[in-house]
């Protein structure tokens, strides 16, 4: 493990230990008030039913609402986070879903294990240099034909937060240009299926920008 790797983990995990039961207190409906992004998680549970080739893992599935809602769409989910306090609140929670401590830069998942992954906001903590890593992992543990779902804050910088959810903590966040993501996705053998950028609604203004979901599948026969 690179010491950019073993740094980024370690502080990631640090701060999600501290804001995990305020984040899914805060969190749990925010679904409700985001229709487009319903829409994606939608498609991306229909496309994965169709397809039918294994079960779904959420990556850096915090409190696992992500999950419980692909869950409720008849996708067979589970989640996987870095943190230990985050998979407990997710564990009680949603008590008859599976949730595992876990990276989403070094999965313990087989080749070729998987009909869908997504990675919700999950890789806005990640260090850009990491993410061909965190690409390669995703179309390592998907079958082919299988889909992969990524939502992630659009544009081109890096903030770094002493505060969040009420808590104070020590956090990288990493806007990405979407033009930039789809070209690391299509270097890790993934073909696009589609990409959302939409505009922030009120919750996110005027702070967050917009909001990117792309949506790619790992090509037959690969
Ligand atoms: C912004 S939260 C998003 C949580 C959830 N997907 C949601 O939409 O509410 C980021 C989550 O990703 C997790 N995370 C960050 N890097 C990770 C990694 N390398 N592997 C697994 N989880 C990671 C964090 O622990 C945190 O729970």
């Amino acid at each position: 493990m690179t010491e950019t790797e073993a740094t980024y983990l370690h502080a990631t995990r640090t701060a999600y230990e501290i804001v995990a039961v305020d984040y899914e207190r805060l969190l749990r409906d925010e679904l409700n008030a985001k229709p487009l992004n319903r829409a994606m998680l939608t498609a991306f549970s229909d496309f994965v039913q169709a397809q039918g080739t294994g079960p779904v893992a959420d990556l850096g599935c915090g409190p696992g609402h992500i999950t419980a809602h692909l869950h409720s769409l008849g996708v067979d989910a589970f989640g996987i986070d870095l943190s230990p306090e985050m998979i407990a609140v997710a564990r009680r929670t949603h008590p008859g879903l599976r949730f595992e401590e876990g990276s989403m830069t070094g999965l313990d998942l087989k080749d070729g294990s998987l009909g869908g992954v997504i990675a919700w906001y999950s890789t806005v903590h990640t260090p850009p240099e990491l993410l061909p890593t965190v690409f390669a992992e995703c179309h390592r543990v998907l079958a082919p034909g299988g889909h992969l779902l990524l939502a992630f804050k659009a544009g081109d910088r890096l903030r770094h937060l002493d505060q969040a959810y009420g808590h104070e903590l020590s956090l990288d966040v990493y806007w990405m240009s979407p033009d930039h993501v789809a070209g690391l996705m299509g270097e890790a053998g993934f073909g696009m299926t589609a990409r959302m950028v939409r505009e922030p609604d009120e919750s996110e203004k005027p702070r967050q920008g917009r909001q990117a979901f792309f949506l790619a599948r790992k090509p037959e026969g690969s």
